[in-house]
């Protein structure tokens, strides 16, 4: 049996909480918790079994947190998106952002799909960031798209509609909760789940890498038997 982490995708939970413990206010644990998103990235990039790395970094309803909560966020991805591009062309990382980006500033829009073409040429990992992302949202779009073009609905057709096609293996979630949040609905069908205590901003490869570790050793029938 070997299992290959082909499409990692992770619920980065717990940056509020882990800046309470450090007796900050939460805007810190997000800042914290973009350093570990490009730890992960690099690492998972510097692995050739896994091909995707999804990462859920603004749902379609984190509008609802405080008018200056979510400037912070809008912010910090502007900074990042623009900061980082020499880690993807470093990382021959190609980014491939998912979700419904015409909510963001004009000025958003631009940065994300800016960094997507920089990075067109990449032939590495494919970092997607769901942004603005909602999975019913994903399959509402989908479907409106389809029936826009009166198409017989097929499994196939279906995932090439959506922002992403391709299925999730292992599905990470930090920060001690066992749920979701609409997230990678479609794509998680089968997907592995694995949920940890620790906050976003304290998560490292290590424990990525014991969490592999541990997929790799599962069973997957995808419904059949052995
Ligand atoms: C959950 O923590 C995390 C988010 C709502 C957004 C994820 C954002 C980042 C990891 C940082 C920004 C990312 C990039 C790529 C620049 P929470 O605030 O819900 O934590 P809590 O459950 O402890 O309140």
């Amino acid at each position: 049996m070997n299992n290959n982490p082909s499409h990692i995708a992770i619920i980065m939970d717990g940056n509020g909480r882990w800046a309470q413990t450090q007796g900050k206010n939460r805007t810190f644990g997000h800042e914290k918790g973009s350093e570990v998103v490009r730890a992960i990235t690099t690492y998972c990039a510097k692995n050739p079994e896994i091909q995707r790395l999804t990462l859920y970094a603004f749902s379609t309803e984190n509008w609802k947190r405080p008018k200056i909560e979510v400037e912070f966020l809008m912010k910090l991805l502007q900074k990042y998106l623009t900061q980082e591009l020499p880690t993807y062309l470093e990382g021959n990382i190609r980014f491939q952002p998912i979700g419904d980006l015409s909510s963001f500033s004009t000025s958003l829009q631009k940065t994300i799909i800016q960094l997507k073409e920089q990075t067109a040429h990449c032939t590495g990992l494919i970092q997607s960031l769901a942004l603005n992302y909602g999975g019913r949202d994903e399959i509402i779009r989908a479907a409106s798209a389809l029936q826009a073009a009166q198409t017989p609905i097929s499994l196939d057709l279906i995932s090439q509609t959506l922002d992403c096609a391709t299925d999730v293996d292992l599905l990470i979630r930090t920060g001690g909760d066992h749920r979701l949040s609409n997230f990678m609905l479609w794509q998680s069908a089968y997907a592995e789940l694995f949920f940890t205590d620790t906050l976003w901003p304290e998560f490292t490869t290590d424990e990525l890498e014991k969490i592999i570790h541990k997929f790799k050793k599962v069973e997957r029938r995808f419904g059949g038997l052995n």
